[in-house]
């Protein structure tokens, strides 16, 4: 359970904000999209970070111990390299090359 609290709260609500908000600036700018059919990663930029502040609090009596720590951190992090994985490929399809930096930040689950 604590992996896919870490999974579906850091990993999932705190990241959200700066990637929706470069996303939608490179759709912006390699698209025609509306405003309002971007609304949905617009909205989030704001709205995550409230998401996350409720996660934290919602994961933290799971995460009081340093074994519940450990799993949270581990839900997270399969969770962001899972993300990281999704993004470079879309990267790599809207624009026929490897993301740039993209080992680099794909951080390992390993200790
Ligand atoms: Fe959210």
């Amino acid at each position: 359970m604590r992996l896919g609290l870490g999974a579906l709260g850091p990993a999932s609500e705190w990241p959200v904000p700066p990637i929706y908000l470069r996303l939608t600036e490179g759709l912006k700018k390699a698209t025609d999209l509306s405003n309002d059919a971007l609304e949905i990663f617009t909205s989030h930029v704001t709205m995550d970070v409230t998401h996350a502040r409720i996660m934290m609090e919602a994961i933290a009596p799971y995460a009081e111990d340093e074994e519940g720590q450990e799993k949270v951190r581990e839900g997270a992090m399969r969770s962001l390299d899972a993300r990281s994985v999704m993004l470079d490929g879309l990267y790599k399809v809207v624009y026929g090359e490897p993301a740039p930096l993209v080992r680099d930040h794909v951080r390992s689950t390993a200790p």
